[in-house]
């Protein structure tokens, strides 16, 4: 085996890293590859499939729809797809308008162009912006911006515009210190506030690429309060928590929150196919309503709105509203898991919400670059489960068909490595 001779693979350093598993299909929870193993896929292939791989019901919504309209281009023309799930996500949201495009990370730069542009088409300066620490908002040039310079960012950073920092008071079982970080957070976002904010920007309840750092609702409740104090728009970036995986149908929801923009991606399609989708507010839609053509919202995708990304939409909706427990009941199904891994020394700082279990391991350095996460890994796929963890950052996110049994074989596997590995 040997990389192939005409493949760039993503987020991968080549020199360093084992060459990739050849899959060859998939059902549910697994991974088939191609020499006869199967993987439990523990993080939802990049937190993306929601109900499982190769969803039935999906499956043949995509079908059905290839044979009526694949791809019509969204200018001058609109369908019924299109149409229904905009209805759907604007009941669910509270946001009456759907703007769409292909992934998280243009999701992120419509609400961002969408915000800035608002308070031009007004004729009003308001020249800044707020995200916070650790923030992860996608890999395009916005949303890089956007995100805090890591790594990812750093031959880039001279190219990115400025925003405003934030403390992220992310907290974890057992924390002491949390209201004293959340009232510091909250000063720093007064006083950025004090500078006339186009608008904050945040990740509801989890940073997600950051090492799903977790923060109270409460705290978000008091962000929204200054946010709206300040006047400023607030950009909820829902495209990994959104669609059950923190335990409501959207983490904002669960935060009592009500954001003038939402940017949707990865479980939208129920994980089957590459679609942003961007909710704003009628307010911030009327804004862009006027004679004058510079007013207009001057942005478009080739593929906006394919039907097929709608009706896997719509089927995946189907489902999470036919069995909304599914989602709802799954931190109760992770907490005696790692209740359990709370036993092991190097465990530390756990934390869960909804589907989304994380731990940190006490092996170091902290951060992405520390390659205990990459030994586990390889330790993991030898007993038949696939994690992906962020540097010591070790976390869980299944796709919500995962059965007892294989949520507790991906624990097992979990900690057999910890103890092979920090004895
Ligand atoms: C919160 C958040 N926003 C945006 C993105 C970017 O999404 P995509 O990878 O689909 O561009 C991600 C991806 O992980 C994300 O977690």
């Amino acid at each position: 085996m040997s990389w192939h001779p005409h493949l760039w693979h993503p987020t991968t350093q080549v020199a360093t890293s084992p060459i990739p598993l050849q899959v060859a299909r998939a059902r549910g929870c697994l991974l088939e590859l191609q020499d006869g193993r199967e993987l439990i896929d523990a993080i939802s292939s990049w937190w993306v499939t929601l109900h499982g791989h190769a969803e039935p019901g999906i499956a043949a919504a995509i079908a059905r729809q290839a044979q009526e309209l694949e791809q019509v281009i969204f200018a001058n023309f609109s369908h019924a797809p299109a149409e229904q799930l905009a209805t759907r996500l604007a009941a669910l949201t509270g946001l009456e308008r759907l703007f769409f495009s292909d992934n998280g990370s243009t999701a992120v730069e419509v609400a961002l162009k969408i915000a800035w542009q608002w308070w031009r088409n007004q004729g009003i300066e308001r020249n800044r912006l707020i995200a916070f620490e650790g923030a992860y908002h996608g890999d395009t040039f916005g949303a890089m911006a956007l995100g805090d310079r890591s790594i990812f960012s750093a031959p880039y950073d001279d190219l990115l515009f400025d925003v405003a920092r934030i403390s992220w008071p992310h907290s974890h079982w057992g924390d002491q210190s949390v209201e004293v970080r959340e009232a510091q957070a909250l000063l720093q976002l007064e006083q950025a506030l004090a500078v006339p904010t186009a608008a904050v920007i945040l990740e509801p309840l989890i940073q997600g690429a950051s090492g799903m750092l977790m923060v109270r609702p409460s705290f978000l409740r008091a962000v929204q309060e200054r946010v709206q104090a300040g006047g400023a728009l607030l950009i909820a970036d829902e495209v990994m928590t959104g669609f059950g995986r923190t335990g409501s149908l959207f983490a904002s929801q669960r935060s009592a929150l009500q954001p003038d923009l939402m940017a949707l991606s990865k479980g939208l399609t129920g994980g089957f196919l590459p679609m942003g989708a961007t909710m704003a507010s009628e307010r911030l839609y009327q804004g862009f309503i006027s004679q004058e053509p510079q007013q207009t919202f001057f942005h478009g995708h080739s593929f906006t709105a394919n039907p097929l990304g709608c009706a896997a939409a719509l089927a995946s909706l189907d489902l999470l509203q036919q069995n909304p427990e599914r989602y709802q009941q799954f931190e109760s199904r992770h907490t005696p898991l790692l209740e359990e891994l709370a036993e092991l020394n190097a465990v530390k700082r756990i934390r869960c919400r909804g589907t989304v279990a994380a731990f940190e391991l006490d092996a170091g350095s902290t951060g992405y670059l520390n390659p205990i996460g990459k030994q586990l890994q390889q330790h993991c796929i030898q007993q038949g489960v696939y994690i992906r963890p962020l540097g010591n950052v070790v976390y869980l996110l299944p796709p919500l068909c995962i059965s007892d049994g294989q949520l507790q074989q991906s624990y097992s596997a979990i900690a057999s490595g910890i103890q092979a590995l920090t004895d």
